[in-house]
């Protein structure tokens, strides 16, 4: 096992919405701080640091997972998502498209954690049902919205998502 020394940084290598970071940091640092601080990268946000919000929620190799409970060092050699990288050069996800026209945020200080649940969410469930898509958002809390915009959003980006690959296929 490697040694390391108290206060001493720690090199990560990982790739962020599609660009490879290589950045030293303190050991100890969370990945969610890390995001923020280290890469500059605000959108990911930190509301009770003790995994209960969901508000810190960022892919990492494609799963969501809460940045607070998870070191930066954690991380080394993965592939991390943000709500940054969430548009393309085509313009908003149909996550957030639906966000917007159902009204689904107000502060919008959970909104990227949800974002980002929901993306993952959608791709193991192409056709959640509302009780589903709760269950999903049972991780997540929104102090503004009701939540109810915020399940017919995601039930709406569900059928443009499948409309969208079905015509593909
Ligand atoms: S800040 Fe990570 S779950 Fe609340
Ligand atoms: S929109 Fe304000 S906390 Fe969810």
């Amino acid at each position: 096992m490697i040694k390391i020394e108290k206060g001493q940084k720690v090199l990560v290598k990982l790739k962020v919405n599609g660009k490879l970071y290589e950045e030293y940091t303190e050991s100890r640092k969370l990945l969610s701080d890390f995001i923020r601080e280290d890469l500059g990268l605000t959108g990911t946000h930190v509301g009770c640091e003790h995994g209960v919000c969901g508000a810190c929620t960022v892919l990492v190799n494609g799963r969501a997972v809460r940045s607070c409970l998870m070191l930066a060092i954690q991380a080394d050699g993965t592939e991390v998502n943000t709500i940054e990288g969430l548009a393309s050069e085509e313009g908003w996800h149909p996550l957030q498209e639906e966000f917007s026209k159902c009204h689904a945020l107000q502060c919008g200080f959970c909104t990227p954690g949800i974002l980002m649940s929901a993306v993952e969410f959608l791709e193991t469930n192409r056709n959640p049902t509302e009780e589903e898509i709760k269950e999903m958002l049972s991780g997540h809390i929104c102090r503004c919205t009701g939540y109810h915009g915020i399940v017919k959003a995601i039930r709406q980006a569900a059928d443009r998502i499948k409309n969208t690959v079905n015509k593909v296929n």
